[in-house]
């Protein structure tokens, strides 16, 4: 099973190990105070501590329609449902979508291929270039199928990010035929230069569109959320009741009160893509000047730099990196048949620049005993 694999990989993660496997956030980016103050006065009120209702409390659902709202995509509190985590909505889709067939990218999400394969959704992947999916192809085959799931915005694992033509042709694909996309966009603030349009806002009626907390603020809170159909999310209410009545009432409030001061969330964003695309830079010198040989597009936004190490079985490589305390995800894991792979997904958020020189030289000495 392949998930056992990525699970091998964390668990062998210890304190003196060099991670590039995780999709982790930057711990020393976490606004701990400002999230410290908004738990605190959670605490001051006894009734924020009672069960709550199961689409979400209604001023956070108001505030997540207005970062719709403000983008032009209108959008009701009775568009959301909060979730925990994007990785429960997933499931709570699947669900609702179980034993039809579904489009995925390939590579794609290995969190999500899991889901699917567990409501027995059958998968067509088609090939994810660093622009996107070839969209003539998608159009045939969405015909038949009329479901896919996506992940335009620096997508995990490959970071592709989709053209504007790209959207609107899968839009048009979706109003000839009728049926749904599902828009994962967890990654989708973290931009360097600037925010694409989400697919969804094409087909309001014809989209999930999801969002997470978990890469812009702390993946710990477990809250993100669907947006879609009014009457759509009250069925899907019904599947998250019978999963766990709701997501937590404290995460929640936490979260809500924080967002009652935008600008808190908006200065915090901006730093994060300051220093995640410093961060970016900084790894993708080190690869240039480490890891010569190691072909890679440079990410637009996002957590992770996507290439090709030529002439390796990048599995093998990481079980010898494995034993020296340094570790990656190989390519092989993304794709549904487990293919020998020469990739590598790395990922640049969470170590700091001494980590990454010596991870990286790491790997290069590594990789020279295997040729
Ligand atoms: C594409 C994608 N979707 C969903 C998730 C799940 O995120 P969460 O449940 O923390 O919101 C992840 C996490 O890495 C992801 O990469």
């Amino acid at each position: 099973m392949k998930r056992s694999f990525i699970r091998e990989i964390l668990e062998s993660i210890d304190n003196e190990t060099i991670s590039f496997a995780g999709g982790l956030p930057d711990e020393n980016l976490f606004p701990i105070q400002d999230l410290q103050k908004a738990a605190s006065k959670v605490f001051e009120n006894p009734k924020n501590l009672q069960y709550a209702i199961s689409n979400g409390i209604v001023p956070l659902r108001e505030k997540i329609a207005n970062f719709y709202n403000k983008e032009r995509f209108f959008t009701k509190p009775e568009n959301i449902l909060v979730t925990t985590g994007s990785q429960q909505g997933l499931f709570i889709i699947a669900k609702y979508f179980q034993n039809k067939q579904i489009i995925i990218e390939e590579p794609s999400y290995l969190g999500a291929v899991n889901i699917f394969k567990m409501n027995n959704l059958g998968m067509q992947p088609i090939y994810l270039d660093h622009g996107g999916i070839d969209t003539q192809k998608f159009d045939e085959v969405y015909q038949k199928i009329k479901l896919a799931y996506l992940i335009p915005d620096f997508q995990n694992p490959k970071g592709s990010l989709y053209s504007d033509s790209k959207r609107k042709d899968i839009a048009n694909s979706v109003l000839k035929y009728g049926g749904y996309i599902i828009e994962d966009a967890p990654y989708s603030e973290l931009y360097f230069d600037q925010k694409s349009q989400s697919i969804s806002s094409y087909i309001p009626d014809n989209s999930f569109h999801l969002g997470s907390f978990s890469k812009t603020l702390s993946p710990s809170l477990r809250i993100g959320w669907i947006r879609a159909n009014e009457e759509i999310i009250k069925q899907l209410t019904m599947i998250k009741e019978t999963i766990d009545l709701h997501s937590s009432g404290i995460s929640q409030y936490i979260l809500d009160i924080y967002l009652d001061d935008n600008s808190l969330f908006e200065n915090h964003l901006d730093q994060l893509r300051k220093a995640y695309k410093e961060k970016m830079e900084m790894f993708t010198s080190a690869l240039k000047q480490e890891l010569q040989e190691f072909d890679f597009v440079m990410p637009k936004g996002g957590m992770f730099v996507f290439g090709s190490l030529k002439g390796f079985d990048t599995m093998e490589l990481v079980r010898k990196c494995m034993k020296e305390k340094v570790v990656f995800v190989p390519g092989n894991q993304f794709f549904l048949d487990g293919r020998i792979s020469d990739e590598i997904r790395f990922n640049y958020t969470y170590s700091t620049k001494e980590q990454v020189s010596k991870g990286l030289r790491t790997i290069a000495d590594i990789s020279r005993t295997l040729k």
